[in-house]
């Protein structure tokens, strides 16, 4: 599922596009490019944040959100930290994917400085519970999420378990959980409701493949079985490692570890090296309709 890349990647002759498409995790050793803000990550006591999942920066505002228990001094250097990491982590991404960058979208950048192991949260928002990713509040049409992640931690590794691809789990669960047909038999948004939607005087419009993520989502969650098959092969990213993945293709979730970045990123459907491969194409075959 790994596969071990060079700072010099992609070497000639290397798809790395269709390496992921295929399900790959893509994983540097080394930070790819310089993050000289470590020691600030590290240093930071995030103290009351903890009632929120993240800390995240959006690059088109510049916003930090999430960031009320840091200590407001160290807002500003934190914010600028982030923007950093962002702004090197796009710049990378695009020599590493140039077919993707011409269409895709950059979304929000996350430092998530809390122990995984044992952290309170409720069923639906534990990391530690295999999943494939979806955004309850932005969907993506088809759209797919590919996430870069880096282990900013002294010392601790970054322990991840996974169930395995969608492929797979979409020809063993999407039928028999009873959600794709469940999907399948609503009726498709008309014009007039999307045309609202556009203009922004209608909310609350999800395309039938976003409704299936979000509710195949919390099903795999509680899924005991694929929780039990997962946990028998954790796998861990060492400090200082990057690691690359579509996390609405790799199932994953997060065992241990603290202090890591991540920037995420919505690649359109029509630019990908491998369509046949996406999740929509998967389900759109499985139930023979459109599903956005
Ligand atoms: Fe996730």
């Amino acid at each position: 599922m790994l596969k071990t890349c060079s700072p010099a990647s992609p070497l000639p002759g290397e798809d790395l596009a269709a390496e992921l498409e295929s399900g790959k995790i893509l994983f540097f050793a080394e930070p790819p490019f310089p993050i000289p803000d470590r020691e600030l990550f590290n240093g930071l006591d995030p103290g009351r944040a903890r009632f929120h999942k993240n800390i995240a920066y959006r690059p088109a505002s510049r916003r930090l959100t999430g960031a009320s228990g840091i200590p407001s001094g160290q807002r500003a250097p934190l914010r600028s930290a982030l923007e950093r990491y962002s702004s090197n982590a796009v710049s990378f991404l695009a020599r590493l994917f140039p077919r993707y960058a011409p269409a895709w979208r950059i979304d929000y950048a996350s430092f998530r400085p809390f122990e995984e192991e044992g952290r309170p949260l409720s069923p639906k928002a534990r990391n530690d519970l295999v999943h494939v990713d979806s955004f309850p509040s932005r969907p993506t049409e088809g759209d797919r999420i590919l996430r870069f992640f880096t282990n900013v931690h002294r010392e601790k590794p970054r322990v991840w378990i996974s169930g395995g691809t969608f492929d797979r789990l979409a020809e063993r669960y999407a039928v028999a959980s009873g959600i794709l047909p469940h999907v399948t038999a609503i009726r498709p948004p008309g014009v007039l409701a999307r045309a609202l939607a556009a203009v922004g005087l209608r909310k609350g419009i999800r395309s039938r493949y976003d409704e299936f993520m979000l509710r195949f989502h919390d099903y795999l969650k509680e899924n005991e079985e694929l929780q039990a098959e997962a946990r028998r092969e954790p796998f861990s990213f060492p400090p200082g490692s990057t690691w690359i993945a579509y996390t609405d293709m790799v199932s994953h979730g997060v065992l241990s570890g603290q202090s890591a970045l991540e920037q995420t990123m919505i690649i359109s459907k029509s630019t990908m090296a491998l369509p046949e491969k996406a999740p929509i194409a998967i389900l759109e075959r499985l139930s023979g309709e459109p599903l956005a």
